[in-house]
């Protein structure tokens, strides 16, 4: 059978793990694929993408600047990909029409509940950012059907509009939004999904936030601990984790979306620790 083609696209692109990420699930499930690594110029996603395709590309993962231009470009778009208004997936059906999904969202609460054994039923959540990064990630985390979610950013009405955009569906949660000062009553779980770290920033909240059995969870990743992390165990708290495993997991279900099969994260996210 042909080996089928694979690629990440974005700008940059040297650093991303997806090549990695991807090659070791071909090997260990026997998949014969080939996974490489795009940068698109800013302006000419849309011509790499249909490029892609018309040479026999198999499926694309989308990163960061493109994942709204992707949703754009789409022909049709899973629930998911709806509700996170971006795409991380894509790839073209047996009628010729460009498909988005999204996994991110999957890739996280898999993670959060698989890896890590957090519960998000019932559990009072605390996620901070109100971008594309936690907009993707909000329908699944809040199918969990937790008792609260609370939606605090630097810019409220940014949150507010997230709130606004979910509420009706997930009418089960308690779903508000506010600035990062205001949350003081301690939370079961907290997301990091702001960029403020790449400015060198730490969310302003109060250290109350945080009890002893309070899961703190960035959603970025690095080989050091990450400041927001570290700003968490510097307060008391004792679960903290970074977000490769959330990578490895939303790469786990794009490759079951292309290819039918999921591969086995645990090794892999062990790999990618070590690397
Ligand atoms: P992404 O795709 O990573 O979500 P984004 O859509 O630009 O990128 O969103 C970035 C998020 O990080 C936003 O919530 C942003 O806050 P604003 O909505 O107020 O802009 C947040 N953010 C970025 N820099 C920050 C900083 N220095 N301190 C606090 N929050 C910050």
């Amino acid at each position: 059978m042909d080996k089928g083609l694979y690629a990440v696209v974005g700008n940059p692109i040297s650093h991303s793990k997806s090549p990695r990420i991807h090659s070791l699930f071909a090997q260990q499930t026997g998949e014969n694929l080939e996974y490489t690594a795009i940068q698109a110029p800013e302006t000419e996603f849309g011509g790499v993408v249909s490029g892609f395709f018309s040479r026999g590309g198999q499926g694309l993962n989308v990163t960061v600047p493109f994942k709204e231009e992707a949703w754009r470009l789409a022909d049709t778009h899973t629930d998911r990909a709806l509700r996170a208004g971006a795409a991380n997936t894509l790839y073209v059906d047996d009628k010729g029409a460009l498909i988005a999904d999204n996994t991110d969202g999957h890739g996280l609460v898999t993670d959060l509940m698989q890896n890590h054994g957090v519960e998000l039923a019932g559990a009072k959540v605390l996620v901070l950012g109100a971008g594309g990064a936690v907009r993707g990630v909000l329908g699944p985390l809040l199918s969990q059907k937790p008792m609260s979610l609370t939606i605090a950013n630097r810019t409220v009405a940014k949150a507010q509009g997230l709130v606004d955009l979910f509420r009706d569906e997930f009418a089960d949660t308690d779903l508000r939004a506010c600035g990062f000062e205001e949350p003081s009553e301690p939370f079961d779980v907290i997301i990091n999904g702001t960029s403020a770290s790449l400015q060198g920033d730490l969310p302003p909240l109060s250290p109350t936030v945080i009890a002893a059995g309070t899961v703190v969870y960035d959603m970025m990743y690095s080989l050091e601990t990450t400041p927001f992390n570290q700003w968490a165990l510097d307060q008391g708290a004792t679960r903290v984790f970074d977000g490769l495993g959330m990578l490895v997991e939303q790469a786990a279900e794009s490759f079951r979306v292309w290819r039918g099969i999921t591969p086995e994260t645990d090794p892999v996210i062990e790999v990618l620790r070590t690397d």
